[in-house]
């Protein structure tokens, strides 16, 4: 890592801005008139000059203007940090503030400027952080609205060490007037052309973050959420990379939301060909009332610069993600490899079929057995017991304290799985509080999964939550717990508040579920959390901050997989990627893969089973316990090291998907490389690698190469399925969906 500082300069003789770190430069500057207005971000320029020429104006017909008598000064035509609808320009605003006259338009102008070592956190809400003032520096702009009082603070945190720049805003309401909040874009970035592809990660169950592009346009792109979570739907990032990017080099621009609610990204371009990016809540359902003396600070947006490539943006989040976001004991350490009974087993299961499951995993050489669903209420079934967080009598008569015990005596660590956020009808639960559940009065309530979502709007609904589970992770000393959540939001309201506030019911609920997680992590710091939503539904950046884990997607079959987690990877490091291997043929595609693709597929991310090993034949078993042994081995470099991603399944062009990782000092690397269906005479094929130190020498299954050979001319990963059967070529051993992992250790020097 580079060992530059971040540095925030203000020129005053211009009224200028530069926030640079040697890497990346983020320029503004304060217009006469008080309006910020965007200079340039990119690739790090020299300080100290006037950057104002950027400031482009022409005289255009069939526009507006700021001043009687001038025909030049339109905001419509200028590139701004924070901008408005209504005062000259007609793109979408960063703030929509409805006043007592019914106005939603507001001219706010800059007041004054403060810069602090070191990032501030936000209160309530997850986001990035530093633990050393000099990792990082802030700018916080104050603007103000003359007629309305209102003030804004614009927050610019840049790091030190990353082209990574955090944004977020606060609004506050000092005036003797309610203020209705709108609309407030977290981060709003007008860049200067439109020569973009817009890059998504979009999906649904079972087949979450596919990477989808299209060009940019003129008009609105976007991607958002109205279902109260992130959604399966559409992950809270974009990236817009040059048309010549490639995965490792050109320039590519990320944004990620902090946030686990209902959120919109969307890029405009204008008749002038500027892209104005921006990211936040989604103003669809959103309305915040700001009583006098109140303040709403909207969530972090980080922005991510990268010249090398997709792979160098992913590798800034990964930093960013894992060091800076994910806290706690796990950030660190070593996740344990566990066993999860789910499609063992589903609600079928008693303690003795449990035990023997958890025994064979300690044979085998897994740490952690979680039990999921199913074990707590009367849930017998998906009808009932959600929101009784107790155990279940009929499946568990000695207890989870009796289960836990065994499972310790074993020697394994012991989790459960819980979904606080819901309840059945037929709990004990809804019978005390129907009040409880998020519905409208007068309308009967929609349900998912024969479930119904708890008002975690209300204080009183989270505080019980806690208490219930405060209960059962003392009484079974817990050190794992998988949080679920398995429908989205219908029916929005929230009957403990009144009906000037129901626009806030759905950020309300997020902070509501932010909240019990922040309870929980502060009073277990051991519990490892795993964060869960039909899989991966909310695996954002918001609850990394809390859970440093997250199921990546019930669909566990291993071709899928590749897809899965290679999208997942242009945001999210390894070490965030739950992935696990199940039996064949599998539960969600019925396809049948070789147990050594789904190992090599799942190592790349924090790994274990969801099967009986007890089902597994005595080859399978020892090719289990080899998994585990070569996972943890290797653990800390496929967690810790820079992921590239080489060949995408994607495009399917070479039937082929592969990525590596590499250490920081870039002494050892692994390689994998997944095959499609087999074929017949197999053209050669070479991959090249990335991230290794050219002037180095590695060794590879007892070959010497030198780091530049292995990096310019490729890598040979031609398969004998490239033959035919007969004496000299006796028995191709290749197969449909086979795999390998490469282990690349370096040597020494050249001499
Ligand atoms: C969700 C999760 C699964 C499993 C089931 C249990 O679908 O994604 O992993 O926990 O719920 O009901």
């Amino acid at each position: 890592m580079r060992t530059k500082g971040a540095h925030i300069h203000f020129e005053e003789q211009w009224n200028q801005f530069h926030l640079s770190n040697g890497e990346v430069s983020y320029l503004f500057k304060i217009s006469e008139d008080g309006k910020l207005l965007h200079l340039y971000y990119g690739k790090a320029v020299s300080n100290s000059r006037d950057y104002s020429y950027l400031v482009e104006m022409q005289h255009r017909p069939m526009t507006t203007y700021r001043q009687e008598g001038d025909l030049l000064y339109s905001l419509e035509h200028l590139k701004q940090e924070f901008p408005e609808y209504g005062t000259t320009d007609f793109r979408h605003p960063a703030i929509q503030l409805k006043q007592k006259n019914g106005s939603f338009i507001t001219d706010f102008r800059y007041a004054c400027f403060q810069v602090i070592e070191g990032k501030p956190s936000l209160k309530g809400l997850p986001a990035t952080y530093v633990e050393a003032a000099n990792e990082a520096a802030t700018l916080l702009i104050t603007l103000k609205d003359e007629v309305t009082k209102a003030e804004v603070v614009l927050s610019y945190t840049l790091f030190s060490q990353l082209p990574v720049i955090a944004r977020s805003v606060e609004v506050k309401n000092p005036s003797q007037d309610v203020l209705y909040l709108e609309n407030l874009a977290s981060l709003s970035l007008d860049l200067p052309d439109q020569d973009y592809r817009w890059v998504q990660l979009s999906g649904a169950w079972g087949r979450e973050r596919y990477v989808k592009e299209r060009d940019l346009q003129q008009g609105i792109q976007s991607i958002e959420s109205t279902r109260g979570i992130s959604s399966h739907q559409h992950n809270p990032f974009v990236a817009l990379k040059r048309k010549n990017t490639t995965e490792n080099s050109g320039e590519a621009i990320g944004v990620s939301f902090i946030y686990s609610g209902n959120f919109l990204i969307q890029a405009e371009v204008d008749t002038w060909d500027v892209t104005r990016l921006q990211a936040g809540i989604n103003p669809f359902g959103f309305k915040w009332e700001l009583q006098p003396a109140a303040s709403f600070q909207a969530p972090e947006a980080l922005l991510v610069y990268s010249d090398q490539g997709l792979n160098g943006m992913s590798q800034a989040f990964h930093a960013m993600f894992r060091n800076r976001l994910a806290r706690g004991k796990w950030r660190n350490e070593n996740r344990p490899v566990l066993i999860n009974n789910w499609e063992a087993t589903y609600f079928d299961f008693d303690e003795e079929k449990l035990v023997a499951i958890a025994e064979k995993a300690k044979e085998v050489g897994i740490d952690l057995f979680v039990l999921d669903d199913g074990w707590f209420g009367e849930r017998n079934h998906d009808k009932a017991g959600l929101g009784d967080w107790f155990v279940n009598q009929k499946l568990l008569p000695k207890g989870i304290g009796s289960l836990a015990e065994k499972i310790r005596a074993l020697g394994l660590k012991f989790g459960l799985w819980f979904e606080p956020e819901m309840v059945n009808k037929d709990s004990e639960l809804y019978r005390q509080h129907p009040e409880w559940i998020i519905h409208i009065p007068h309308r009967t309530p929609q349900h998912g999964r024969n479930q119904f979502v708890l008002n975690f709007a209300n204080d009183e609904v989270v505080d019980n939550i806690f208490e219930q589970m405060c209960k059962i992770i003392d009484e079974s000393q817990l050190d794992y717990i998988k949080w679920d959540m398995n429908r989205p939001l219908t029916d929005i309201y929230g009957v403990n508040l009144p009906a000037s506030q129901q626009g806030e019911v759905f950020h309300r609920y997020v902070l509501g579920v932010y909240k019990l997680y922040e309870q929980l992590t502060t009073k277990y710091p051991n519990v490892l959390f795993e964060s869960c939503s039909s899989g991966g539904g909310r695996f954002d950046a918001g609850l990394l901050y809390y859970a440093p884990q997250c199921w990546t997607s019930d669909d566990t079959d291993a071709i899928e997989r590749q897809k899965i987690q290679y999208g997942t990877s242009l945001v999210y490091p390894l070490s965030s990627m739950g992935a696990h291997v199940s039996i064949t043929p599998n539960h969600q595609t019925n396809r049948l893969t070789p147990l050594k693709t789904r190992g090599n597929v799942a190592i790349f991310g924090a790994f274990g089973y969801e099967l009986d090993l007890n089902k597994l034949d005595p080859a399978d078993c020892l090719l289990v316990k080899e998994q585990i042994s070569f996972y943890k081995q290797h653990q800390s470099l496929i967690h810790n090291g820079k992921f590239y991603r080489l060949v995408s399944p994607f495009e399917g062009t070479r039937n082929r998907t592969s990525w590596m990782v590499v250490a920081a000092d870039q002494s050892q690397a692994l390689l994998a490389v997944y095959k499609g269906l087999n074929e017949v005479n197999w053209p050669y094929d070479r991959i090249v690698l990335h991230g290794l130190d050219p002037e180095a020498v590695y060794e590879i299954e007892e070959k010497e190469y030198t780091g530049a050979e292995l990096m310019n001319i490729g890598f040979i990963v031609s398969d004998s399925s490239s033959g035919q059967i007969n004496e000299q070529n006796p028995l191709p051993e290749t197969f449909d969906f086979d795999s390998k992992i490469w282990v690349i250790q370096k040597r020494g020097e050249r001499k």
